[in-house]
């Protein structure tokens, strides 16, 4: 059997929606516990499959994990396993954070070599460069990342790319540094909130560490780290896909357990499309959308850029404004999956190289269409909230890997949106092989 969700176009959303805990955030910090011998609890963490995923990642690495309520216990159970095997880490890049403080803690790291994905080729020469300044010796050995060292070694580290900066290379090497020998300064670190919310979690099992959210981090490496209690940050990502809903369906909506001062860039490219976004507290933020959407230009930049991951649900919006808009995707330039996809829903967008020209049209049309990542699968979902009649996606998995409980805080603002059940149409090939 397989899941896929079902929108009935054409309701305006309104009310309150609580944002879940940051996705990005918690598995650097999952990542993290393998640092200490002693027990950590984590809470706020949002009920994904990725999160599931790395809990057996961490199981398999000899940690006790449980999960209940949104809060992981881990404490270590057998530091001498030092695998994370292929089936597992193919399924989601994010595992190769585990990578620093297997490296850090246990000296030594197997880390099947996580691949590419549709959004992109994905390198991590970044990760494995930071690592080897560290004094880590690592190698590419039948499809695994293997590394050992005799001990880290604080180093200067000059980590930005071609694509600008990096977040999990930047988690990984800060992760590592922190049981390093003597300092290790890492220069063009990634500045997002989940590298700053990682350094917290890291400060509070005894770790010092200064610039977090900055471009130059400075880790004074301590002989060992304790066990902690922290709360993730809530999913600034998810919310702004609650923002550009409202915007989407005229909505009204108020986005609570968010962090208004972390979602500038998305706010302001809302105002500029005519809606209202105004922050009503610290951790809270009502979008209300106009009837006429503006076309406007938007680049995805690292943070405090315009984040990638809401390139696709920015242009559903895009798709139905009166006008002709430009999206450019600088840190993932072939993050365009969607695109077709949207135009099976009559949208009009032509990719141009990492640009894509959208030319408005009036309305969208529900049909059947299939996620291809992640956010993808949330562009999906926004615009069949503004088309007439029914989109059905499929490839529900994706979805699942980063949004909460989506079609329940959806449905409390309003949407007609169900998960369903089926079972797939048998074709004759597979009826030949039964
Ligand atoms: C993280 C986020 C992901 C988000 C992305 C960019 C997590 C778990 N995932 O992914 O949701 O879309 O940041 O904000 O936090 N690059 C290199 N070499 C490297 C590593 C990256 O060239 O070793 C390039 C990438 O191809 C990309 C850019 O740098 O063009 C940014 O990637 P990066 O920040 O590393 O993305 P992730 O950390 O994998």
């Amino acid at each position: 059997m397989l899941d896929k969700i079902v929108v009935h176009g054409g309701r305006r959303l309104q009310g309150t929606v609580h944002a879940s805990g940051s996705k990005n955030a918690v598995l650097p910090i999952l990542a993290a516990t393998l640092l200490t011998e002693e027990p950590c609890e984590i809470r706020n963490v949002p009920d994904l499959s990725d999160v599931h995923l790395m809990l057996d990642i961490l199981d398999g690495l000899g940690m006790r994990t449980s999960f209940a309520s949104g809060t992981v216990r881990t404490e270590v159970a057998d530091e001498s396993i030092s695998t994370a095997p292929y089936d597992l880490v193919h399924q989601m890049r994010a595992s190769i954070c585990v990578l620093g403080p297997l490296l850090a803690k246990r000296k030594r790291a197997q880390v099947a070599h996580p691949g590419g994905c549709v959004i992109g080729t994905r390198p991590i020469d970044l990760h494995v460069k930071g690592l080897k300044a560290l004094a880590a010796e690592l190698q590419t050995v039948h499809g695994y990342l293997e590394g050992t060292t005799v001990g880290l070694t604080g180093a200067h580290i000059f980590l930005g790319g071609p694509f600008g900066s990096t977040v999990t290379g930047t988690a990984n090497v800060l992760m590592a540094a922190t049981l390093a020998r003597g300092t290790t300064v890492i220069e063009q670190a990634a500045c997002e909130p989940e590298v700053v919310d990682l350094a917290d979690f890291l400060t509070a099992m005894g770790a010092q560490i200064e610039g977090a959210g900055t471009p130059r981090i400075t880790v004074h490496g301590v002989e060992r780290l304790g066990g902690a209690t922290h709360e993730v940050i809530p999913d600034r990502i998810e919310a702004e896909t609650f923002m550009i809903a409202s915007a989407i369906t005229c909505g009204d909506v108020r986005i609570e357990s968010c962090r208004p001062d972390q979602m500038v860039a998305v706010a302001e490219v809302l105002r500029e499309c005519g809606a209202s976004v105004e922050a009503l507290s610290a951790q809270s933020v009502r979008v209300r959308g106009s009837r006429y959407i503006k076309p406007v230009d938007v680049t995805t930049f690292a943070y405090p850029g315009y984040p990638t991951d809401a390139q696709a649900q920015i242009m559903a919006l895009m798709s139905v404004a009166d006008g002709i808009s430009v999206i450019t995707d600088k840190v993932y330039p072939d993050r365009y999956m969607h695109v077709s996809e949207y135009n099976r829903m009559g949208a009009q967008i032509r990719k141009n190289g990492p640009t894509a020209v959208v030319q408005g049209v009036e309305f969208l049309s529900g049909a059947p269409v299939k996620a291809t990542d992640l956010r993808a699968s949330a562009g999906l979902i926004l615009a069949g909230l503004a088309a007439q009649g029914e989109t059905e996606m499929h490839q529900v998995q994706h979805l699942d890997r980063g949004y909460d409980r989506i079609e329940q805080k959806l449905i409390q603002l309003g949407a007609a949106i169900e998960r369903v059940r089926y079972a797939p149409r048998r074709r004759k090939s597979d009826r030949r092989a039964a």
